[in-house]
């Protein structure tokens, strides 16, 4: 079903709908401009669609004209030649038919993929700020159904519409010309039936939206109940009653709007099939006394009986064009919503490329704000010299993350500048920022494939030495060698496979293959136990030796070997300096020592 597929569609379609000529104009201008490169298949579409209803009617007239000769009691040999013909014209049409639909699959088949390739470039440039105010499902939905949708809607819409057009102009042509008063009857009685029949398809199409979204809902939810962390977050808190109340409640509604649905639908199929049954009886009834008055033939008032109830598909769905029309293009709209969704961090076209950056960092009076007015980052500057360490500490939404983000571009600072090597971020190439900076982060986010694929996501081009080698400085080796496939083993859905540490040693692994200048790390805040903690420590110092290191600091041992300190506090540098100058000073540095490190310290690790 093309209309209303996915989730959502009835928000597109009011808004379609309420919007003003000028738009919608404007989005048909859009939706035709992606046909553009199959103007030579339409046209033999179009060529065929008229071919092929000209055939099929031709046919219809030919069975009239051997059910005059019947009548008429006409040669032998004109009864054959009739039948070659309509032979012709039904296997012609036949054929034609197959081709037509071919060319038909081709047009929508190659919009679609261009649409979809596009559509998954452009998620690919979108920043991350769009992935973290929209769910994973509805970007799947508009990158699956809708984009189906929109080449079911758009070529079905279209080819639906000329054949139906063909064949009313070219039947009611036949009819007019074979008696002008049973066409004009036949032409007056049409809509008292359409009418009512389309009355039942718009409540069908409004059940069938419901039950779109519905289901939409339910698969959302069961994608968050029945993951990795949502079964666990289910069994903590005991909640299997209350998430089964939720399905169930999600499951009652589809059934009873699958059952209304399906009884529209039969009512719809009886309204269209009462009418082919009683058309042709009425035809009959009234051209048989034109028949026996002698003002009739009876092939006539058969070929007027077929071709009636043949344009009564075309004549609703011509009647209906409107409203389909509207739901495709609400389809279609939703797609250009997504594509033109405004890429926040692009690349300059005249973008510097660092071919072998140094790895000097600097913040220039950097204010940001994920969602105005309130600011994350507020007037922060610092500078790291190639090389060196500086360490970032302060309670819990200073910002610390959010100075990490601006640094790999995920976001643009809103004044004020993030440099590399002196340059401004946004002078730089996407690939010149992301081969510079290296991160290993508590949460590692690993692909359900081999622990080596996910090493070699540090650099694509790594052999499998170099991704064993790395392994094994990252302090991988005891794992690997447990493991029965080594290297090869799957790590599970995002990792689940693993340990919170194993993972981390996996970050670590891949930042090692990747070899970057900067290098920005997310301690660990649970405390591992110590023989892990010591081995990460060493394999992190290891990686961090001879690169500019950002550290979003949890150990003592950090905090006293980096360079610089800078205390964090409501998106503001409220202190920097040395461990010991810090701790002398008695202030928000001094006292989240006591919080955080000394206890620490007390444990001996
Ligand atoms: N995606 C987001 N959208 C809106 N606000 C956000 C987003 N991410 C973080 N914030 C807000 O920005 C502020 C700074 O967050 P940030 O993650 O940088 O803190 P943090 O210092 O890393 O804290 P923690 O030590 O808990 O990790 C917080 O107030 C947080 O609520
Ligand atoms: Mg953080």
């Amino acid at each position: 079903m093309a209309m209303g597929g996915g989730n959502g569609g009835g928000g597109g379609r009011r808004l379609t709908a309420a919007r003003p000529e000028g738009d919608r104009s404007a989005l048909l201008r859009r939706t035709a401009g992606m046909f553009r490169p199959y103007v030579w298949a339409l046209t033999a579409l179009v060529l065929l669609l008229l071919t092929t209803t000209g055939l099929d009617l031709l046919g219809v007239r030919l069975l009239g004209q051997m059910v005059d000769r019947m009548a008429g009691g006409a040669t032998l040999g004109s009864l054959d030649r009739l039948f070659v013909l309509y032979l012709g014209a039904v296997l012609g049409s036949s054929l034609l038919g197959v081709v037509q639909s071919f060319v038909n699959q081709a047009i929508g088949q190659g919009v679609m993929h261009r649409l979809r390739s596009r559509l998954h470039d452009h998620l690919l440039r979108l920043s991350v700020r769009f992935y973290t105010s929209t769910r994973t499902g509805e970007i799947l939905s508009r990158l699956s159904t809708d984009v189906n949708a929109v080449q079911q809607a758009v070529t079905g819409t279209f080819t639906d519409f000329l054949g139906n057009l063909f064949t009313l102009v070219i039947a009611f042509g036949m009819m007019f010309a074979l008696d002008a008063r049973l066409a004009l009857i036949t032409l007056l009685v049409l809509p008292v039936w359409v009418y009512p029949t389309m009355r039942v398809g718009a409540h069908m199409r409004t059940l069938m939206r419901e039950w779109h979204e519905e289901s939409a809902k339910m698969s959302s939810h069961l994608e968050e109940t029945l993951s990795v962390s949502g079964a666990m977050l289910t069994k903590t808190f005991g909640r299997q009653e209350h998430e089964a109340a939720r399905f169930e409640r999600s499951n009652d509604a589809l059934r009873s709007l699958s059952i209304r649905r399906l009884m529209a639908g039969r009512w719809f199929n009886m309204g269209t099939s009462l009418f082919g049954a009683l058309i042709p009886g009425a035809i009959y009834w009234w051209g048989g006394r034109a028949v026996v008055g002698g003002d009739l033939s009876v092939g006539t008032v058969v070929t007027f009986a077929m071709l009636a109830t043949r344009v009564f598909g075309p004549f609703a769905g011509i009647a209906r064009l409107n409203t389909t029309l509207l739901s495709s293009l609400a389809v279609v709209e939703r797609i250009f919503e997504y594509l033109d969704l405004p890429v926040e961090v692009e690349e300059r076209p005249d973008a510097v490329h660092l071919t072998r950056p140094r790895g000097a960092v600097a913040f220039e009076d950097v204010r940001f704000a994920y969602r105005e007015p309130a600011a994350a980052l507020d007037g922060v500057s610092f500078e790291i010299p190639a090389g060196r360490m500086v360490a970032l500490v302060g309670p819990s939404g200073a910002g610390k993350t959010t100075v990490t983000y601006l640094l790999q571009r995920y976001y643009d600072p809103t004044s004020g500048r993030v440099t590399l090597d002196g340059h401004d971020l946004r002078d730089l190439s996407l690939d010149s920022i992301s081969a510079a900076i290296g991160t290993v982060m508590q949460e590692t986010y690993l692909f359900h494939t081999s622990l080596m694929d996910n090493i070699r996501y540090g650099r694509l081009t790594a052999t499998d030495d170099e991704c064993q080698a790395a392994a094994d400085a990252a302090g991988l080796r005891a794992l690997i060698a447990r493991l029965p496939e080594g290297l090869e083993t799957k790590v599970g859905e995002r990792g689940y496979r693993l340990s919170g540490g194993e993972k981390q040693r996996v970050a670590i692994a891949r930042a090692m293959l990747k070899d970057p200048p900067v290098l920005i790390l997310d301690e660990a805040t649970s405390s591992l136990d110590s023989r892990l903690e010591r081995e990460i420590r060493e394999a992190t110092a290891m990686l961090a030796r001879g690169r500019t290191t950002i550290v979003i600091a949890h150990r003592l041992s950090t905090v006293v070997a980096a360079d610089e300190i800078l205390v964090f506090d409501h998106g503001r540098i409220v202190e920097r300096g040395r461990h010991d100058d810090l701790l002398a000073r008695g202030g928000l540095y001094a006292s989240l020592y006591q919080e955080q490190f000394a206890d620490v310290e007390a444990a001996g690790v």
